[in-house]
């Protein structure tokens, strides 16, 4: 049966986090002060840890009138999401993309079993290259395209309002401006749609009489695209940012609220076919299930293209990796 989505009965909702580090126990911690699910299961190949980690989430789902709990794949069973979080991290100084093939080899042991117990559910990737990743999910777990979500630069976008906000000295919730393509160091700002108060920036510095400050902007953009190797410098990895990050993506999908983020989608993009990376999407029950059409300046259409081809690449490097599951043999593009 598939999960019943009803925002006044959080009581149906359960949701797992596979991967109960960092992200994920953040995450499931977010979910509870969201209290979004009323059943919220983890699932890590450390049994002790994740347990520890249950009860002392437990502690919390006190007052959020939820449980957390550790399960196994057969939980994952009418499950609105799984997030999945479980994967190495970047060191200091690793690209995303340094990341690829630990974690593609753990997808692969991952994805089946959760598409194989709870196939009607929403696959929500946080694991990076998440773009990468996002891909080998569709392929792994061979749900339709709107059921396997990845982050991608819905986190950007966030720090992307975060440093505009801080510029323009603006609640960062009334900046309207995006981050496209790869989470990851191909990514492009969308100026030419950038807005405040439904003026775009240049327009908007000219009503509030301040300078239009280019490089200024282009700082934003850099911090942006920075920030995960600035954070991973300091403390060794990043948690809170991406949570929330990843609650928001599931409200839409638990409240059926078509919300337009900026989340990882396999497509075709820049004209490059069968590539995920984030573009605008409307989100909802059914998951990532409509783009939202953008007027892109020719050189965000180049700059779009570039960050596709770069992720289509590791993709390639990817191809023809056999699959093993429990005595059945998957190939990466092959039909499951
Ligand atoms: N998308 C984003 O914006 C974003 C942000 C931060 C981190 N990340 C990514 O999230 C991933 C996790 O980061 P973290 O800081 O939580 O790492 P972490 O090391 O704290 O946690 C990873 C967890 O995965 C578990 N795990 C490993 N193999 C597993 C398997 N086969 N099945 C189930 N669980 C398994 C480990 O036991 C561990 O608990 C990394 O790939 C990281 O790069 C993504």
């Amino acid at each position: 049966m598939p999960f019943q989505s009803n925002s006044s009965d959080a009581k149906s909702i359960k949701i797992v986090v596979v991967g109960a580090g960092s992200v994920g126990v953040t995450t499931a911690y977010a979910l509870l002060l969201d209290r979004l699910a009323a059943d919220i299961v983890l699932i890590d190949v450390d049994k002790n840890r994740a347990q520890g980690e249950a009860m002392d989430l437990s502690h919390a789902a006190h007052f959020a009138q939820a449980r957390v709990r550790v399960g196994d794949y057969e939980d994952c069973a009418h499950a609105a999401a799984v997030v999945i979080t479980a994967g190495v991290n970047q060191k200091p100084g690793q690209t995303r993309l340094d990341l690829v093939k630990t974690n593609y080899a753990l997808f692969k042991e991952v994805v089946p079993r959760v598409a194989h117990h709870a196939p009607d559910t929403i696959l929500v990737v946080a694991t990076n290259p998440v773009d990468v990743l996002t891909h080998a999910a569709l392929q792994l777990s061979g749900f339709p395209v709107e059921r396997v979500i990845g982050s991608g630069t819905a986190m950007d976008t966030t720090r992307f309002r975060h440093e505009l906000g801080r510029h323009f000295g603006v609640n960062p919730r009334n900046v309207h401006a995006v981050i496209l393509g790869e989470h990851g160091d191909s990514q492009l700002p969308a100026w030419s749609l950038a807005s405040i108060s439904g003026m775009r920036l240049r327009d908007y510095c000219e009503a509030a009489g301040v300078e239009y400050d280019e490089a200024a902007l282009e700082g934003c953009a850099r911090r942006t695209k920075e920030a995960a190797y600035e954070i991973i410098r300091r403390k060794g990895k990043t948690n809170y940012g991406v949570a929330s990050v990843l609650v928001s993506i599931l409200q839409p999908i638990v409240t059926d609220s078509d919300a337009i983020m900026t989340v990882s989608r396999v497509g075709a993009y820049g004209g490059v076919e069968d590539v995920a990376l984030s573009m605008p999407c409307k989100l909802n029950r059914s998951g990532a299930y409509q783009d939202v059409p953008l007027r892109l300046s020719e050189s965000e259409q180049q700059a779009l293209r570039q960050s596709a081809l770069s992720i289509k690449e590791v993709l390639d490097s990817l191809e023809d990796q056999p699959c093993v599951l429990e005595d059945q043999q998957y190939s990466l593009r092959a039909e499951l």
